[in-house]
């Protein structure tokens, strides 16, 4: 019993630590969070170097478009991608 209640409690912190994004409470990363999980599950900062995010940003930018979802704003956008800059692999 107590070995089930051991994987059980290591199983929980492994998704805790995996689900928390760098400076969590910071406004970027809130905004981050908010912005970029409405289509999928947030992607983890450190997933990709910064010239990938770079990239990544431009086709997000598309997809809300085609798809009429609000655009982070000029000065959100520059938010986000400070935030990932910082945070990239
Ligand atoms: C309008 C819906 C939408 C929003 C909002 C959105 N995405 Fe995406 N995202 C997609 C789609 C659709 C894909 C699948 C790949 C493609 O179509 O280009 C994707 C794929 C991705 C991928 C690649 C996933 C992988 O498995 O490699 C990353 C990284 C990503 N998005 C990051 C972001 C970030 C960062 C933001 C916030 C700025 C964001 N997304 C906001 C629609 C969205």
């Amino acid at each position: 019993m107590k070995k089930i209640a051991l994987i059980f409690a290591l199983s929980f912190t492994t998704t805790t630590w995996a689900a928390e994004i760098p400076d969590a409470d910071s406004p970027a990363a809130k905004l981050f969070a908010n912005k970029c999980s409405v289509c999928h599950a947030m992607p983890y900062p450190e997933r990709l170097d910064w010239p990938h995010w770079r990239h990544m940003l431009g086709v997000m930018k598309q997809r809300m478009d085609e798809r009429g979802i609000a655009e982070p704003s000029n000065a959100e956008w520059r938010q986000i991608a400070a935030y990932l800059k910082k945070n990239a692999r």
